[in-house]
């Protein structure tokens, strides 16, 4: 009997693994391992949606012109090469299905995010995972991992889950180094959270072979609504488009997003206490022996004495009801991932460390 089996590389997927959100014995948890906005949405975007649930019965935007517009306005770019997509996990997706295949290659940084080997794996294609240096994208070890089958260069700037990002020198060298084939993606679901830092909007209007993704998911606070998008060269956001279902975003999701953006007010109150209280954090459990890399996005990467220390504060918090991110499938068994919260979050996590570590 002729054997059903699926394509080659999909086997090797690995599940994706997200934040847990809950504890067994807690009905409330304070979660802070899925590197959310503890403020949630704008208001705006609330009331957007609480409008758009009237029309439920009728399809959403095929060509999501309202958000792509608004995206553009707010971030000074041109709609028409903005795609957008269900969450920016759907992007990573077009890029590989559209440009990588069996016998291409797909690299991506040693802690990088895990969605860019799922991609490339279901596209056929070949993940290829390149050292960094401390830490932090080792762009000469990238440009030395390329070969004549390499299609896409995944980068997250500033990465999840280390937190750490590159300078836009160090992208320019990059992106100029690439062998002609290659598309340098620049993931900049954290690129809110950094002061004047535009994500390689400016790169990618100078070079034709960067492209950049964002989300909604993490300092707009719609994680729930799954919206992302990618702007790049316009022969590839094309392509991307070809292959992309006419009605993937919901129209609640496409409302809560385009009233999200318009509101600048709160992306400068969120990073604002995001940067102050991530310092704190980061300063704070430093003061308990516990290390962390300058980080540039909406989490601190909390280095403990071994992976048996880790395991065993990530079960003291589960026993406080919280919940942080274990990370030793990005090769860290050392450390948690411990999300910024409100304030009180913030305090009530240190204070947990601090008592699993004997200082109070
Ligand atoms: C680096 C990075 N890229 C992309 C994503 C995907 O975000 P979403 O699909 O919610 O837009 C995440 C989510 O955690 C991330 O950390």
């Amino acid at each position: 009997m002729t054997e059903i089996v699926p394509q080659p590389g999909l086997m090797e997927i690995d599940l994706y693994v997200g934040g847990a959100s809950s504890v067994a014995g807690h009905e409330t948890i304070l979660k802070l391992s899925s590197n959310e906005n503890p403020f949630g949405p704008p208001p705006a975007a609330r009331q957007a949606v609480e409008r758009a649930v009237r029309d439920l019965h009728r399809y959403p935007s095929t060509d999501h012109a309202a958000l792509r517009a608004a995206i553009g306005d707010v971030w000074g770019l041109d709609p028409d090469r903005i795609v957008c997509g269900a969450g920016s996990d759907e992007i990573i997706h077009f890029l590989c299905q559209c440009y990588a295949g069996p016998g291409d290659e797909v690299i991506h940084t040693e802690h990088g995010f895990a969605m860019y080997r799922i991609s490339a794996l279901a596209a056929g294609a070949t993940p290829v995972e390149v050292p960094e240096d401390g830490r932090v994208t080792d762009v000469d070890a990238i440009l030395s991992a390329c070969t004549d089958r390499t299609r896409l260069v995944f980068v997250a700037n500033p990465n999840n889950p280390t937190g750490t990002m590159i300078d836009a020198v160090e992208i320019a060298r990059l992106a100029d180094g690439l062998p002609g084939q290659a598309i340098l993606v620049l993931d900049g679901a954290y690129a809110e959270y950094v002061e004047g830092y535009d994500a390689g909007a400016a790169l990618i209007e100078a070079r034709g072979n960067v492209v950049m993704t964002r989300t909604f998911s993490k300092i707009y606070g719609l994680g729930g609504m799954r919206v992302g998008w990618g702007y790049g060269p316009r022969a590839i956001m094309d392509v991307l488009n070809r292959i992309r279902g006419p009605f993937n975003l919901s129209a609640p999701a496409l409302a809560a997003a385009e009233a999200a953006v318009r509101d600048r007010d709160w992306l400068i109150r969120c990073r604002t206490h995001n940067a102050k209280w991530r310092d704190w954090m980061a300063g704070a459990l430093d003061a308990l022996g516990v290390a962390s890399d300058a980080s540039r996005a909406n989490f601190v990467l909390a280095r403990f004495g071994s992976a048996q220390e880790a395991e065993g504060c990530d079960d003291f918090l589960k026993g406080e009801g919280i919940v942080v991110r274990r990370v030793a499938g990005y090769g860290f068994p050392e450390a948690l991932r411990i999300t910024v919260g409100d304030e009180s979050a913030c305090r009530r996590v240190v204070d947990a460390v601090a008592r699993f570590r004997g200082a109070r």
